[in-house]
């Protein structure tokens, strides 16, 4: 009995990997994701060592996520009840990936991982593997064993010798999740929303307040919806990432406090910082302002959250994502150019955008002559598109109604 646990080297998959070794007596193989959260790994690999694990993947995944994850989701402007940029949703779909080709390099029959079940976390993970191995086994110990609280589980680490974190004030920490994309954090103080939480989570972002003075401005390059450079200079993708990440956070952009439904039908209160992906989808709206037609647009707009709400809730790898994915990628095609972005104290401005491809007519706009744009065609237009309301206007005086 093999088992392949996704393993961050904090509290929870640090019991979570003694407690699969004794409940399930089984050979633990660990993977750890590098995924940009800022974190060093060889602590992980040495946990896991101490640990008497023999197989330990340790591997950087950031230019995938960001590429073949993060990208796509800008090129959708995803955004989940109106303000959630999908941050923690986004990552685990490539971390149930890697958990099954790991399982197939070292021939185990099941994966586990450190979320609850209350979350949306176990769902994600666990609508991957099953869209990629169904065969495989998925253990949620956070489902099974007796540990039902965060206290319960600080108690079990302390009696095992499991290093318990702590924060700035010496307390356990919020559940935290980090990846490149963003920073998330829920629990404690955050689980009565009506009390104000930056000050006390943030730790990626510095507080808008206390940010700079005076304003920066940065010029990001987009080919085909996807950014690829900063200020001329082209980028792979989580170099770019990282890039206005520092620059987002310096400025104290991208800070969000929200209360969210989760899919299991409970709402839960969480605080996100965003800082690069705030930016990116600022300037990949400011891009497509100029570069796609009305119709592509509003229909992009329409998809949107539908499209937002698959990723949200785990169906990275159903077919109706992979099929929005497909129309929102064909309208990229034009979406190139260059958009010219202003930090100031947490908010990011588009400011200036331009194109090779731009379909904004100068000729036609202008409030100056011009020559290609007939005014007195506008009467005609308006007067049909007034028709059906003159009908039913008639109608109510007809009927003497108000
Ligand atoms: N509520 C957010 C989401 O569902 C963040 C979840 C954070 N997960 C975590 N394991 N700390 O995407
Ligand atoms: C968890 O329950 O493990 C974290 C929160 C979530 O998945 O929504």
């Amino acid at each position: 009995k093999k088992i392949v646990l996704a393993y961050s080297g904090g509290l929870d998959t640090s019991v979570i990997l003694k407690w699969l070794q004794d409940a399930y007596d089984a050979e633990v193989v660990t993977f750890t994701a590098d995924l940009g959260q800022g974190e060093e790994l060889e602590p992980a690999r040495r946990k896991a060592e101490k640990a008497g694990i023999k197989q330990i993947y340790i591997d950087d995944l950031r230019e995938e996520f960001v590429r073949d994850f993060c990208f796509p989701m800008v090129r959708a402007n995803a955004v989940y009840e109106g303000e959630y940029l999908l941050g923690t949703s986004i990552a685990r779909p490539l971390i149930a990936k890697r958990l099954v080709e790991i399982a197939h390099e070292t021939g185990a029959d099941a994966v586990a991982h450190g979320a609850t079940g209350k979350g949306n976390d176990q769902v994600r993970f666990e609508l991957g593997v099953a869209a990629l191995d169904p065969s495989l086994r998925v253990i949620a110990p956070w489902r099974e064993w007796e540990l039902t609280s965060r206290t319960r589980l600080i108690e079990y680490a302390e009696k095992h010798g499991i290093a318990v974190p702590k924060d700035k004030r010496g307390e356990a920490p919020y559940s935290v999740d980090a990846n490149l994309w963003h920073t998330s954090s829920e629990g404690k103080v955050l689980e009565d929303p009506a009390e104000e939480g930056f000050e006390a989570v943030c730790q990626r972002t510095v507080n808008p307040e206390d940010a700079p003075d005076r304003p920066e401005y940065v010029r990001i390059g987009f080919e085909r919806g996807d950014a690829t450079s900063i200020d001329g200079e082209p980028l792979s993708p989580a170099t770019l990432l990282t890039r206005l990440n520092e620059l987002g956070a310096r400025h104290g952009i991208g800070r969000l406090d929200l209360v969210e439904n989760r899919f299991v039908g409970m709402k839960s209160r969480g605080i996100y910082e965003t800082p690069g992906g705030t930016i990116l989808m600022a300037a990949h709206r400011g891009i497509e302002q100029l570069t796609l037609d009305r119709g592509a647009m509003h229909l992009k707009d329409e998809l949107m959250p539908k499209y937002a709400k698959l990723i949200y809730e785990g169906f990275w790898f159903a077919p109706e994502r992979e099929m929005l994915q497909a129309a929102i990628d064909h309208s990229q095609r034009y979406v190139s150019g260059e958009v010219r972005v202003k930090l100031y104290k947490g908010h990011c401005q588009v400011v200036g955008r331009s194109s090779p491809n731009s379909l904004y007519s100068l000729a036609h706009v202008t409030f100056e002559e011009d020559q290609v744009y007939d005014q007195k065609d506008a009467e005609g237009f308006i007067r049909l598109n007034a028709l059906r309301l003159k009908l039913m206007a008639d109608r109510k005086k007809r009927l003497g109604e108000n």
